[in-house]
């Protein structure tokens, strides 16, 4: 039997969450903080990357004391995080730059535009598996060299690192000392090939990035580095897990075998197919990535689909527009009604992204009558998560020629029990949702537990994957179909109405 217990960080979107992990998988302690958001301007989204550590540093204490257990316990530390969210820091002094960009923002759109003009959208595509869109680090750092005076200059000069969120968490923790990120994060850079498994130096000529502010990839389980005693309240602890939190889910929810695939309800929407030790590339819109690398094994490939708002557009609904004082009122709102009355809302408050790929696509409320309540907005808020899911399945299914046998579900949305249930309505397939719905952070765990021996294979965590409940498809063929089709109609509405 294994002594002590592995910490996991999922350093989000919105906030930073903490779970520390006994042997059997369980959750021994749990914390969760919110940051907060800066929107300088429309289409501008940062974060201060130092209050993300300092909530995070505290976030990891009060998990520690919750669980009852000493930083000595831990025997490693996983992480998981927001992924190409980018930051600059000094490397003398460790203070970052500038706030951080985060992958919502839209600010890089006239790079990409650039970039397409001049014909390189295919070599992106070809090399990173990601299409030219502001989502992405590379278009992030781009825009920061051109436009924060002095940036470039300094980059030039050594003096600059790079870093998504995993690398910033990794050089806190190691009190400066390493400077790393892994494959999964590396290749949603638009600057990481993810054939040769290499920074690629053509993308980095088209993208003006110095080569030196790079850090180096590793696999996704390895140890990385010791924490400082500093950082880590008097403790010395590998950090021996890192994956974007996507793929981080993916291997939380063991999705070990090709063709296996989960969708986690959050901020935004993510859905991943496990490909196996070959990319797939895509035709339409969705993404060819790296899952993860497990210590020197092969790397391993998914197709992910990233749908941009579906969680956030209930917090709207929430925050902004009040008509709900918690994320739970939409199930109830939403089981009020017989039906949606044609309301149908296409949230795409930040752009649409797989697989539109529209930057100016907006926000889109159609069907509104005398007779439309909040409970049709809300029903239609809902309604598109699982519209916008299947908008990536169909695609998925159709290029990866595996057929969907069921979809796995978790992140908050996959509480919510009627948009499960219209999930499966409309997909046509079981979806399944397991005991454990925080399968980033166990993800991060799992990634950290093997590479310091603490499971023993993935067979192991595997035989841990338990189901809380199936939400079985039954609605007629008929209704799926017509509804789907307004959808269809309502996100042609939406498109290019910033443009
Ligand atoms: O690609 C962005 C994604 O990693 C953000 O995930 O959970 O913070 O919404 P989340």
């Amino acid at each position: 039997m294994n002594k002590g217990y592995i910490l996991a960080i999922d350093q989000g979107t919105t906030g930073s969450t903490v779970l520390v992990f006994d042997h059997d998988g369980i959750a021994r302690g749990r914390a969760y903080r919110e940051f907060q958001q800066y929107y300088p301007k429309p289409g501008w989204v940062e974060h201060d990357a130092q209050m993300i550590w300092s909530v995070t540093h505290q976030v990891v204490q009060e998990a520690l004391n919750r669980a009852d257990i000493l930083p000595q316990h831990i025997v490693g530390i996983g992480i998981a995080n927001q992924r190409e969210t980018t930051l600059l820091w000094d490397r003398e002094t460790g203070e970052p730059v500038h706030r951080a960009i985060v992958w919502q923002d839209r600010r890089a759109a006239g790079i990409c535009e650039t970039l397409r003009e001049e014909g390189h959208e295919a070599t992106f595509r070809d090399k990173t598996g990601l299409v030219c869109d502001p989502y992405f680090s590379g278009t992030k750092v781009r825009w920061l060299l051109d436009n924060v005076s002095g940036l470039r200059e300094r980059a030039e000069r050594g003096e600059l690192a790079f870093g998504t969120i995993d690398s910033w968490l990794v050089h806190k923790l190691t009190g400066g000392r390493v400077h790393v990120t892994d494959v999964s994060n590396a290749s949603r850079t638009l600057m990481y090939n993810i054939h040769r498994l290499e920074w690629d130096q053509e993308l980095l000529d088209l993208l003006r990035v110095p080569a030196g502010i790079l850090p180096e990839v590793k696999s996704s389980a390895e140890v990385f580095g010791e924490t400082d005693p500093e950082a880590f309240f008097g403790a010395r602890v590998p950090v021996a897990g890192i994956a974007g939190d996507q793929q981080a889910a993916l291997f939380g929810e063991a999705c070990h075998g090709e063709g296996m695939a989960k969708n986690t309800y959050g901020t935004g929407s993510f859905l991943l197919m496990n490909t196996g030790t070959q990319p797939v590339a895509s035709q339409h819109g969705l993404l060819s990535t790296i899952a993860w690398r497990i210590g020197d094994e092969p790397v391993e490939y998914a197709l992910e689909g990233a749908i941009f708002v579906t969680g956030a557009a209930v917090q709207w609904l929430r925050d902004e527009l009040n008509i709900i004082d918690d994320a739970a009122d939409t199930e109830r709102m939403a089981l009020s009604l017989s039906g949606n009355d044609n309301v149908y809302f296409v949230p795409a408050l930040t752009g649409l992204g797989a697989p539109h790929w529209d930057p100016y696509a907006r926000g889109t409320l159609l069907g509104v009558t005398r007779g439309t309540t909040k409970a049709h907005i809300a029903r239609a808020v809902l309604e598109s998560i699982a519209y916008q899911t299947r908008d990536i399945v169909e695609i998925m299914v159709d290029e990866s020629g595996i057929p969907l046998k069921e979809l796995r579900a978790d992140g908050g949305g996959a509480v919510n029990t009627f948009l499960m249930q219209f999930q499966a309505d409309t997909l046509g397939v079981p979806v399944k949702v397991p005991r454990i719905t925080e399968t980033t952070a166990l993800g991060a765990a799992y990634l950290a537990g093997l590479a310091t021996g603490f499971w023993k294979d993935r067979a192991e965590i595997d035989a841990k994957w338990q189901l809380a409940q199936c939400y079985q498809p039954g609605m007629p063929e008929a209704d799926r179909t017509a509804l789907y089709r307004r959808w269809h109609r309502a996100v042609e509405l939406s498109k290019a109405w910033d443009a």
